[in-house]
């Protein structure tokens, strides 16, 4: 493996429970807790829109889902962002999210279930165990960031409305707010920004629903109060601020696949072998480490193939891109 490349997940690689807790404890101790554990803190940062500054969020540090890799500023996870419904440059949902509203909010599943259901996001909150996990963040645009997010798998939402054998692959509708949005004016995406997964994808144990990072509730720039988090799929993959969750027959045409379907496809498994139209796909810029810090070579899903690349047995995976 080159030097500077991101190793796979290897068994060594995640932390024992039993050593992440007595660190964390002792950092604790120590008052080090926040800039040991790879956050950046709040410093230099407009205090009301820093990242979860409002509310704490409990988790449990799950081990099966631990990364060792230095983790990304929480200043940098906060202020540098995809949003397009705040606008396309980086620090624009940082800048104009405060206005998105996350109260009352409901998530409504749909479609191909037995047990159709309208949840409260409270309710959701409530649902499962809260855990962090530390996930690569690997976006289309060739950068990547190490996040510690906090939730649960999405399968333990989709088991309570039980799918049907129909159920073949789910969607993701997000939040549509007029006024609140200053990017719903760029008539670049048909709003609302939609995505998909298959339907093992959606049950994998991997593909997270998150309600929070760093231990405190999502800010708005992040997808609040719940997004996904499917670490083997480019950023895109992962809806923001989602409202509907609709379990269909046949594949359904997202977001960027309508936009530019010679450009993004619906798996957009991460795989350096195949290069975007417009750039390579084999390396990636760390976020904070500096622009001019060495680029690392990307991995096939992400890193995480030994769980995920049996899905995709008999592929071909240059076609579905
Ligand atoms: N979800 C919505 N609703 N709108 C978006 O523009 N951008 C996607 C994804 N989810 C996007 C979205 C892209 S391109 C990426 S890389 C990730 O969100 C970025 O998540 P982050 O800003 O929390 O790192």
């Amino acid at each position: 493996m080159p030097k500077n490349a991101i190793p796979p997940i290897a068994a060594s690689e995640i932390t024992p429970e039993s050593v992440w807790l007595s660190r964390r404890h002792w950092l604790q101790q120590a008052g080090l807790g926040a800039l040991a554990l790879g956050s950046g803190g709040l410093l230099g940062m407009d205090s009301a829109r820093a990242a979860g500054a409002e509310q704490k969020l409990p988790a449990t540090p799950n081990p099966e889902y631990w990364l060792s890799n230095k983790q990304t500023s929480e200043k940098d996870v906060s202020s540098y962002n995809n949003f397009y419904e705040f606008g396309t440059g980086k620090t624009d949902p940082y800048e104009y999210a405060d206005k998105l509203q996350t109260r009352p909010w409901t998530i409504t599943i749909e479609g191909e279930v037995a047990k159709p259901r309208t949840f409260d996001i409270d309710d959701l909150l409530k649902l499962a165990a809260i855990e962090e996990r530390v996930y690569r963040l690997r976006c289309v645009e060739a950068w990547s960031m190490v996040i510690p997010w906090n939730g649960y798998s999405l399968s333990t939402l989709l088991r309570k409305v039980e799918p049907t054998s129909k159920a073949k692959y789910v969607e993701f509708i997000t939040a549509v707010q007029p006024g609140n949005m200053p990017g719903l004016n760029d008539r670049i995406i048909d709003w609302p920004y939609t995505e998909g997964l298959r339907i093992d994808e959606a049950m994998h144990p991997l593909t997270m629903l998150v309600f929070g990072v760093y231990g405190k509730m999502l800010p708005n720039q992040n997808g609040a109060p719940m997004r996904v988090a499917i670490p083997w799929k480019y950023g895109f993959k992962s809806g923001k601020s989602i409202v509907k969750i609709r379990l269909v027959e046949k594949m359904p045409v997202t977001s960027w696949v309508k936009i530019a379907p010679n450009e993004y496809g619906f798996y957009a498994n991460v795989n350096p072998d195949v290069p975007h139209p417009r750039w390579s796909q084999a390396t990636e810029r760390r976020i904070g480490d500096g622009f001019f810090a060495p680029r690392v070579d990307t991995l096939a899903f992400n890193g995480y193939g030994e769980q995920v690349a049996a899905m995709y047995a008999g592929m071909d995976l240059r076609k579905n891109y």
